[in-house]
């Protein structure tokens, strides 16, 4: 069956936004450096271009995990596939998210990270789906909030393609 893509966001909406994030990071960040963790893969067209976006000092590391239990239902439950490079202790850390859907793998993650001793952790996501959410997690700095419907683009796939749209779209299934 044939896909075709309906912009949500737009280029333009999504880069705007972005910015408006990086310049309220920098402000709250005065004086200080920030330790931006991204979850791949995801997270990483997203922590790219927040990176850039932010004017106090930036280091970055990523990791890579993987949820068990069936692929449309995440358990929460996550196995590190690939772990930080950086140890985490007396760090100004935000992790960088493309999206929180029901909230169960990152509120494991956070819990996880939180035990590596920062400095501090805030909870940096481009989307939030909060009608979705089935595990309560604190999130500091959100682009958009969207309803439940299954997006792609910057970032987010769907059976591994279109990350690299520059925009979020919703994927429509010809016939529907
Ligand atoms: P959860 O918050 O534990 O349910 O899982 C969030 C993860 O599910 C995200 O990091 C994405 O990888 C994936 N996900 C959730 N909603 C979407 C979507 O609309 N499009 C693509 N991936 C999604
Ligand atoms: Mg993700």
């Amino acid at each position: 069956m044939a896909e075709r893509i309906k912009v949500l966001l737009s280029e333009e909406e999504v880069d705007a936004r972005i910015k408006a994030i990086g310049e309220q990071i920098s402000r709250d960040y005065a004086g200080r450096q920030v330790h931006l963790v991204c979850v791949l893969k995801g997270g990483s067209f997203f922590m790219c271009e927040l990176a850039k976006r932010i004017t106090v000092p930036v280091s970055l590391d990523f990791m890579s995990v993987s949820s068990y239990g069936s692929n449309t239902k995440s358990s929460g439950v996550v196995r590190i596939v690939k772990d930080l490079d950086e140890p985490l202790k007396d760090k100004d850390v935000i992790v960088v998210e493309d999206i929180v859907d029901s909230g169960r793998t990152l509120s494991y993650l956070l819990e996880l990270l939180g035990q590596r001793g920062p400095k501090s952790m805030r909870l940096c996501t481009l989307l939030d789906k909060p009608e979705r959410r089935v595990v309560e997690v604190k999130v500091d700095y959100t682009g958009f909030e969207i309803p439940d419907e299954f997006v792609v683009g910057y970032g987010l796939d769907y059976d591994q393609r279109y990350r690299n749209l520059p925009y979020i779209g919703v994927v429509e299934l010809d016939g529907e």
